[in-house]
């Protein structure tokens, strides 16, 4: 994720503003770069790589101004090269700016602003500069407010000026902004980290506002240019807190980051009025897509997860074969694959070396093959033909959970948008796209109840097994409810369909085997109730995720896990956080090192 720092005061910005940037390393990030006005012009340095790449590249320059930006950015619009690092310039070399954040309407708005201005990147950060600099006439904070008039999208950004350079101009609308408050100077950063060395006092941005900060004062407007008054918060964060952004580790912190993840992962990409996705990164024509006859989800752990799900929506909506396979599995058997197979690689790094393997084995052999990977510019999403990041931002705990739902969502997005091509129709369209604009605010209901699951966790951490159990779509959500469980707790776990417990798995059951079931109100919800009743009454302790306002699940289990109700296909974007919760609380109990599980590697490039 990209990370922002400002400076402006009576110090020398560069070292602050280098420092800065390293203290936002943590956040992930594939180039970097500085502005910084030296007393007579704009100064900017960029580089690919670590900000000692970065330091490289300035040579000897030892800039002496004391107002400046910097930034690192994690790739999302254009590829990882110095001429898409920020900061942007627009025509003249006087305006400098940076972004955190996605301009949805970009495009447009390039295109409105036509081929004679002098565009060097591939950036939607680079539209924004020129549309602010059209808008200059001697005064940036207007410029910058009328621009974003003009923006559908998100952002936090800060601009300066070369005519004005004792003023940074600060935006935020969900991209998070800090205001740090010093004695004659302010520094301005995507989270606190950068400023803790020299400040604790800090004003946090909300969304619709706009800050002017100078040396002597800062003056916060909302888009109107009306003044907002806000409080100076004192904050006792150390820099490994403000990482965390206040969090005891970055699990939790990526379990809380799913609504707002989630929003970006959908946001540009649906289209209501029409009851479809619209992935352009498919690179298929209409008439490919519907020639396609069958689908392949290749993937590795959670990533697999997602596919089961995804095989589930696409059978169900596009009406097409749709499986899902182990890639370690799939590179060593004989797969039958011909022009009409499309393949889907899913993974979070797209560096795991069994996928990888397999989708170019899927390759040779024929089928159409496409990536929908988290990190730009990883392999997966270099050696496929097309696909679709998912935007869940750098995901630094080794147990995936952020990156799991937007691999859902996207995985939804595409079987709306071919099942859209064949028989689906616009209503069913509309109504599963108004569905999934709600998840985000339904996610962040279920992260309110953080507190009563962790007293689940506790009550049950010290148990040795347990058994996780659903059906139909909710059968991943077991599956990844388990393998949370058993990552990062060391607690052994399974998982199963509810169909086959009187197949074997049902003699495990008895009072020391705690069993974790998902019966939402779906059209397998008597079955799997039936499933929970045979459970009861052989003694396990039950833990429900149940749908709000079902009476019975009370009466059925010990602890029950309220969710709101949606499309039975959205289900699993709900589901699963409670279970990562879980997972989460039963290790923080057990004392377990949540974001680094032994044995365990983040990123698993060897086979
Ligand atoms: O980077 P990938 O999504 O390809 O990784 C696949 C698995 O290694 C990964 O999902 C793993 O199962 C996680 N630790 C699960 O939390």
């Amino acid at each position: 994720m990209c990370g922002i720092v400002g400076y402006i005061g009576t110090k020398t910005a560069l070292p602050i503003l280098l420092q800065g940037l390293r203290r936002l390393e943590y956040r992930g990030y594939d180039s970097a770069g500085v502005a910084i006005f030296d007393g007579a012009r704009m100064q900017r340095t960029r580089a690919v790589g670590k900000i000692d790449q970065l330091s490289n590249a300035m040579g000897k320059s030892n800039w002496a101004g004391s107002s400046g930006i910097a930034h690192t950015r994690w790739a999302t619009h254009g590829g990882v090269t110095e001429a898409n690092a920020h900061p942007h310039i627009a025509c003249s070399d006087d305006l400098v700016i940076v972004h955190n954040g996605i301009i949805e309407n970009y495009r447009e708005l390039k295109e409105k602003l036509g081929p004679a201005h002098r565009w060097t990147s591939e950036t939607d950060t680079e539209v924004l500069a020129h549309l602010i600099e059209s808008h200059y006439t001697g005064d940036l904070t207007r410029a910058v407010q009328t621009a974003l008039s003009h923006v559908r999208g998100t952002y936090g950004l800060v601009a300066m000026h070369a005519q004005n350079p004792h003023t940074l101009i600060a935006a935020r609308m969900g991209s998070p902004l800090v205001i740090g408050i010093g004695e004659g100077e302010h520094y301005v950063a995507s989270d606190a980290t950068p400023m803790l060395a020299y400040t604790k006092k800090v004003v946090f941005l909300a969304d619709g506002e706009i800050a002017e900060i100078k040396r002597e004062n800062v003056l916060i407007m909302n888009m109107k240019h009306e003044p907002v008054k806000k409080y100076v918060e004192e904050i006792d964060w150390d820099e490994a807190q403000a990482e965390k952004q206040g969090f005891p580790d970055f699990m939790l912190k990526e379990i809380f980051d799913q609504p707002s993840v989630f929003e970006d992962a959908i946001r540009g990409r649906i289209d209501v009025e029409q009851g479809t996705a619209h992935l352009g990164g498919i690179n298929m024509t209409e008439d490919q897509m519907r020639a396609i006859d069958r689908v392949l989800f290749i993937a590795c752990g959670t990533a697999r997860h997602a596919g089961i799900i995804a095989k589930y929506a696409f059978e169900r909506l596009v009406g097409i074969p749709a499986e899902v396979d182990v890639a370690s599995e799939f590179r060593y058997r004989d797969p039958v694959l011909n022009e009409k197979t499309l393949v889907f690689g899913i993974s979070q790094s797209g560096e795991t070396a069994d996928t990888l393997a397999a989708l170019r084995e899927a390759r040779r052999k024929g089928a159409l093959v496409r990536g929908i990977v988290n990190v730009v510019g990883s392999t997966i999403a270099r050696e496929t033909d097309g696909g679709t990041y998912i935007h869940a931002g750098p995901e630094l705990a080794v147990a995936s959970t952020k990156a799991f739902t937007n691999m859902v969502a996207i995985m939804l997005l595409y079987a709306i948008q071919f099942a859209r091509l064949r028989r689906m129709t616009i209503s069913t369209g509309i109504k599963l796209l108004n569905a999934l604009k709600e998840v985000p605010r339904q996610m962040e209901h279920i992260l309110e109840q953080n507190d009563c699951i962790k007293t689940y966790a506790e009550k049950y951490a010290l148990y040795k097994n347990m058994l996780f159990l659903g059906r139909g779509i909710n059968y991943p959500v077991a599956l990844e409810g388990s393998l949370k469980l058993k990552e990062i707790s060391y607690i052994h776990s399974e998982a199963f369909p509810g169909g086959e417990m009187k197949h074997g798995p049902i003699a495990l059951i008895s009072p020391d085997f705690p069993v974790v079931c998902v019966m939402t109100q779906n059209q397998l919800y008597d079955k799997m109730r039936s499933n929970v009743e045979e459970i009861r009454a052989r003694g396990a302790h039950i833990i429900l995720i149940a749908t709000e306002g079902d009476a019975a699940a009370r009466e059925l289990a010990d602890d029950v896990i309220c969710v709101p109700e949606t499309h039975e296909l959205l289900e699993p974007l709900l589901n699963t956080i409670p279970l990562q919760l879980f997972a989460y609380h039963s290790a923080v109990v057990l004392g377990r090192d949540v974001d680094r599980p032994r044995n365990l590697a983040k990123s698993v490039t060897v086979e």
